[in-house]
C-alpha cells in the first residue's frame, strides 16, 4: 500500500485535494498533517474521516523533530506539500510567521524525506504546491511561463519562491525526487472568508461593506478548486522529475469586475433586485505593494499531461455561491472562530 502524506489537508485546496485522494485511491493510505491553524479546519473533511484509508496526524511542520518522527512512523512514499501561510494580507502584517512556515517547515519537511528516502529514492517523490505569485507582478500583457524569472514582492510570494528554489536545490545538489506547480488564484467551497470571494459573499449575505481595494483594477486569473486537484493528480502521477509545471484557468478578471458579478448572483440567488448588493461596494486604500496582474500560461501542462480546466467561471461562481449559502453554519462558525476555541481545547493535552 502506498503511504501519502499531504501537509496543509485541513486547509481550503488540501481538504479538497485529501477528499479527491481518499476517494479515487482506496488502495493508497492518506495521512493529513495539519497544524490547524486559523486555516485549517477538521470539519472540512468530515465526509472522510471514517474512512479506512484516511490518517490525521496534528503536527507544525515548524517542529523538524515532530516532522521527522511522522516520517519514521509511517512508511510515506511520496508527499504533497501544501501546508503554508496562504494569505498576502496578512503576510504584510505579520511577515515572520511566513519566514518560518512557508520556509523552514518546507525544509524540515524536505529534510526528513531525504532522511528516510536515502536508500531507494527513486521510489518515492516530494511534490511542492506553489503559486504564481512567485513570477511577481505582469502589466496589461504577456503570461507567466515557467521559464518566467522569480520576483516575488510580497513576503508571501517571496517565502514561497524562497521554498521552490529550496525544493529546487534539493532535485540537484541531493538528487530528492521532486515535482513543483505554480498555481494562479483558486476558488470554491471551504475557503477562508479573508479571501476575495468568500469574503466578499459572506458580506453580502451580512449585507456588510465589501471592500475593493484601490480602483479595483487588479487582474487575477482565477481556477476552480477542483480542477486545481485534477491538475495535482496528473503531476503527481504523470509529471518529470524535476520539472515545474504552471496551472491556470485562462480567466482573467479585473477585481471590479469580478465583485460585479457575484453582485448579480447573490442577488438573483437571494432574491433580492437587482443592484442591491452593488450598493455596498467600498472602494479602501489599496493593499501595500499590489501586484497589478497575474495570468498563467498552462499550455505545458495541457500539452504534456492532457490537462484541461473542466468549468467555465459563471458555472464555478454560481456552484461557489451556492455552496456558501447552503453552508452558513461553516462560515459562521469560521468567522466567529469557535471551531478554534474547540480544537485549542481537544488539543490542549497533546
Ligand atoms: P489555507 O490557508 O486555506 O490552508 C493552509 C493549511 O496549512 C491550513 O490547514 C493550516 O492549518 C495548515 N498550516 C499552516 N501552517 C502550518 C504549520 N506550521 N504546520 C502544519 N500545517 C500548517 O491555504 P490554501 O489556500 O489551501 O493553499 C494551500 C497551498 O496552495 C499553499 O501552499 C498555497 O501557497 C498554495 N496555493 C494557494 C492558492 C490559492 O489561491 N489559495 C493558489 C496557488 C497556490
Ligand atoms: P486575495 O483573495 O487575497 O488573493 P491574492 O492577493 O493572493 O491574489 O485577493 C484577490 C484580489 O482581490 C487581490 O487583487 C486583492 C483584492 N482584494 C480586495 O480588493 N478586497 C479584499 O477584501 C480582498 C481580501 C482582496
Amino acid at each position: 500500500m502506498k503511504t501519502l502524506l499531504i501537509t496543509g489537508g485541513a486547509g481550503f485546496i488540501g481538504s479538497h485535494l485529501v477528499r479527491f485522494m481518499v476517494n479515487k485511491y482506496p488502495e493508497y493510505r492518506i495521512i493529513n498533517l495539519d497544524k490547524l491553524t486559523y486555516a485549517g479546519n477538521l470539519e472540512n473533511l468530515r465526509d472522510v474521516e471514517e474512512k479506512e484509508n484516511y490518517l490525521f496526524v496534528k503536527t507544525d511542520i515548524n517542529d523538524a523533530d515532530a516532522v521527522q518522527k511522522v516520517f519514521d512512523e509511517f512508511d510515506i512514499s511520496g508527499v504533497i506539500h501544501l501546508a503554508a501561510e496562504s494569505h498576502v494580507d496578512r503576510s504584510i502584517t505579520n511577515p515572520t510567521e511566513f519566514i518560518y512556515t512557508n520556509i523552514v517547515g518546507t525544509i524540515n519537511l524536505l529534510n526528513a524525506a531525504r532522511h528516510q528516502w536515502k536508500d531507494k529514492p527513486e521510489e518515492h517523490l516530494f511534490y511542492h504546491v506553489s503559486t504564481d505569485e512567485v513570477y511577481g507582478s505582469l502589466g496589461d500583457t504577456g503570461l507567466f511561463t515557467e521559464a518566467t524569472a522569480y520576483d516575488p514582492r510580497s513576503p508571501y510570494s517571496a517565502s514561497k519562491a524562497s521554498s521552490d528554489h529550496l525544493v529546487r536545490a534539493y532535485f540537484h545538489t541531493f538528487k530528492l525526487p521532486v515535482v513543483i506547480s505554480n498555481c494562479s488564484n483558486n476558488y470554491g467551497g471551504y475557503q477562508f472568508p479573508e479571501k476575495l470571494i468568500p469574503l466578499m459573499i459572506h458580506n453580502i449575505s451580512n449585507n456588510k461593506p465589501l471592500p475593493v481595494y484601490g480602483k479595483g483594477l487588479n487582474v487575477r486569473d482565477w481556477l476552480y478548486v477542483d480542477d486545481h486537484t485534477s491538475a495535482i493528480d496528473l503531476i503527481f502521477h504523470k509529471g518529470t522529475l524535476g520539472e515545474t509545471y504552471n496551472i491556470g484557468g485562462n480567466n482573467e478578471w479585473t477585481n471590479i469586475d469580478l465583485v460585479n458579478l457575484l453582485c448579480r448572483i447573490m442577488d438573483e440567488k437571494l432574491g433580492h433586485p437587482e443592484g442591491t448588493s452593488e450598493k455596498l461596494i467600498t472602494y479602501v486604500t489599496d493593499r501595500a505593494g499590489h501586484d497589478l496582474r497575474y495570468a498563467i500560461d498552462s499550455s505545458k501542462l495541457q500539452n504534456e499531461l492532457g490537462w484541461e480546466p473542466s468549468l467555465q467561471f459563471n458555472e464555478g461562481l454560481e456552484k461557489t455561491v451556492e455552496w456558501y449559502l447552503a453552508n452558513e453554519g461553516w462560515l459562521n462558525n469560521v468567522t466567529s472562530g469557535d471551531y478554534q476555541k474547540y480544537y485549542d481545547n481537544m488539543y490542549k493535552n497533546r
